[in-house]
Parts: C-alpha cells; sequence; structure tokens
C-alpha cells in the first residue's frame, strides 16, 4: 500500500472536512502518497485528481461542507462509468480509496470492490441512517442545528402565541426529528417509522389549549409528511393560528461539533489503518462504542434501529 485516494460522495455533512484531514494526515504520517478526488464518483470519471500534503488540509478541521466537493453522479450508476472510474483508478497506480458518504457512496464502493479495487467507507450523513455506526458524521452538528431554529421558534410562538409546525430532513428516517424534537422539548414529533395520526395530534393540541397553553412545537421529518400539508390541515380542524418553517439545506451547513469532529478524525484515522492492513470491503463505524469495520454487505443487509424507547418517551415528556 503506497498510494491511496480519498473522496466525498452524496450529501455534504458537517465534519467529513475533519475526516478528510484525518484520512490525509494518518496517510502522510505512515509515508503514503495521498490524493483526493474531487466530486465524488464525477472526479473518477471526469479525472479530478490532485495530490494532498500536511498544509492541503490545514485549517479545516471547524469547517462544514467539504473541501473536496461532492456530487451525485448518475453516470456512475451505469457500467460505462463505473469502468471509465475502474481504468483512470488502475491508470493513477492507486491501491485503495476512502469513501465518505452515505448508504448510496458505499453501493459505489461495493462495485469498485467487485472489480478488484480496495475501498473502506465512512460513514458521512446528517441523516444518521447507516447501520452499524451509532452516528454518522454531521448527524450530532444536524441535530445542534434543528434544536438551536426550534429554541429561536419557540420564541416566536410562545410571545404570539401560535402553533409552528417545523420540518427536518433525514430522507426516509426520523433520526434527526426525534433527537432534535426531544433537545427542543417538541409538542409532538412526526417519523415515518411510526404511523402518522393527525388526530391525536389535535387532541393533544386541544389538552394544551385546555390547560391555558396556546403555543405548540411540532417537529416533521420530510419523509413522514409535508409541513405544509400538516399545519394546513391542523388549521383548518382546530382553527388556531399556525405557522410553517421548512429548515431544509441550512441543516447540512455550520462549524461542525466537537462530537463529530472527534468521530471524523477517529473514522478517517482507522479507514487509513484497514487499507494498511490490506483490508477492504467494509465500513468504520463507531458500533456500540467502539471503533469498528463492517463489510458493506452487512451494512446493506440491515437498517438502522428507531429508538422507540426515546419515541414514547418524548411522546410522554410532552404530555
Ligand atoms: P449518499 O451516499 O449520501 O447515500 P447517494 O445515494 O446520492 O448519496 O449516492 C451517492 C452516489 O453514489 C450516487 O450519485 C452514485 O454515483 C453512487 N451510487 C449510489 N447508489 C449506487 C449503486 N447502487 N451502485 C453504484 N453507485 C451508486
Ligand atoms: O442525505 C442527506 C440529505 O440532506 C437528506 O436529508 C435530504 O433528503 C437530501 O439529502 C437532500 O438532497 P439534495 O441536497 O440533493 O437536495
Amino acid at each position: 500500500m503506497k498510494k491511496i485516494a480519498v473522496l466525498t460522495s452524496g450529501g455534504d455533512a458537517p465534519g467529513m472536512n475533519a475526516a478528510i484531514r484525518a484520512v490525509v494526515r494518518k496517510s502522510i504520517y505512515h509515508g503514503l502518497e495521498i490524493y483526493g478526488i474531487k466530486r465524488g464518483y464525477s472526479g473518477l470519471i471526469n479525472r479530478e485528481i490532485e495530490p494532498m500534503k500536511l498544509g492541503s488540509v490545514a485549517d479545516i478541521i471547524h469547517r462544514g461542507g467539504t473541501i473536496l466537493h461532492t456530487a451525485r453522479c448518475p453516470e456512475f450508476l451505469t457500467r460505462e462509468g463505473q469502468e471509465k472510474a475502474f481504468a483512470f483508478l488502475q491508470e493513477q497506480k492507486l491501491d485503495g480509496l476512502v469513501v465518505i458518504g452515505g448508504d448510496g457512496s458505499f453501493r459505489g464502493a461495493k462495485v469498485l470492490e467487485e472489480a478488484g479495487f480496495r475501498t473502506v467507507g465512512v460513514p458521512g450523513t446528517i441523516d444518521n441512517d447507516i447501520p452499524y455506526t451509532d452516528y454518522s458524521i454531521g448527524f450530532d452538528t444536524a441535530v445542534s442545528t434543528v434544536t438551536d431554529a426550534v429554541n429561536k421558534l419557540r420564541d416566536t410562538a410562545t410571545s404570539h402565541e401560535r402553533i409552528y409546525v417545523i420540518e427536518v430532513m433525514g430522507r426516509d428516517t426520523g433520526f434527526i426529528a426525534l433527537q432534535a424534537g426531544l433537545a427542543g422539548g417538541a409538542e409532538s414529533i412526526i417519523v415515518p417509522e411510526a404511523p402518522f395520526d393527525l388526530s391525536e395530534v389535535c387532541s393533544r393540541l386541544m389538552r394544551g389549549a385546555q390547560r391555558g397553553k396556546l403555543h405548540s412545537v411540532i417537529l416533521v421529518a420530510e419523509g413522514a409528511a409535508s409541513a405544509i400539508s400538516v399545519g394546513e390541515e391542523i388549521k383548518k380542524l382546530l382553527q388556531m393560528e399556525v405557522r410553517v418553517t421548512i429548515l431544509g439545506h441550512l441543516q447540512r451547513g455550520g462549524t461542525p461539533t466537537a462530537f463529530d469532529r472527534v468521530l471524523s478524525s477517529r473514522l478517517g484515522a482507522k479507514a487509513v489503518d484497514l487499507l494498511m492492513e490490506g483490508k477492504g470491503g467494509c465500513m468504520v463505524g463507531l458500533w456500540k462504542g467502539e471503533i469498528k469495520a463492517t463489510p458493506y454487505e452487512e451494512v446493506f443487509a440491515s437498517s438502522k434501529e428507531f429508538s422507540w424507547d426515546d419515541y414514547r418517551m418524548a411522546s410522554i415528556l410532552a404530555i
């Protein structure tokens, strides 16, 4: 193992830069040549590569986004695109690749692995929807960002005695909604994992109103429902004042939390260790508190467990 590369792929996540820094510094420490591929798999197809030095990753540990840029690359889903990417890796005489991204990015890495090229995945997505890692890079920051937004919206909700329906990201999962809902004391949390009953949400709001509480915060995960329709329905059913906020892509930006920076550093460094040991075809994760590698097949065969205990507790605490 002499020459390796790193790329970021899929939706960006705060902490990806800290992971790139860890991969680059750890590689240089061990005397490896390390290269950055730009724009995820597009960079492999379009031959966008640059050598990384110690200084290339200076002053980025605290920055959101990714200095290597990221992309969703439909061409890499085709056989032709995959062959171009594989040929480029061989031509560059690269021995291994660290892929920082989500589940889709790891499926891409597996394609390269099956063609005979060694890869290690590092979970980076705000959604936290990847099994075999307690946390993916960016989730903690996104939850903090949402919690901060909920605090601010609660201030104005209280002043005006309004109901706020807030839509958060998470793709098909409700991990961001649940954690931020708990942290922000949301009155209701709507997630795709649980059946969605608007009449239950409304009775909760009515119970609050009967004891004089005229403001409420409802968090809706994008995969469960549209906050706009939820807001319209509540307004129609209860004749109360409702406002809707869709937090959108601001959840993906910002300075990573200390937790995300430490996680990124540990996962990035471990990915280099694995490649040096001649291992690949796996994702590194913080699993049950320990840094551990799991083969891609196992990752794809499983799904991240939803914390029903937390979900039920959130409902009890918001009674
Ligand atoms: P994420 O990695 O955040 O889940 P995507 O699902 O958009 O993001 O995947 C990122 C990229 O990974 C895609 O644009 C595509 O280039 C590649 N990819 C996704 N799924 C596959 C697949 N089944 N086979 C090969 N490449 C894939
Ligand atoms: O996977 C991360 C994520 O931010 C999801 O939460 C969201 O559904 C999606 O990406 C948005 O993707 P795009 O940046 O392409 O709009």
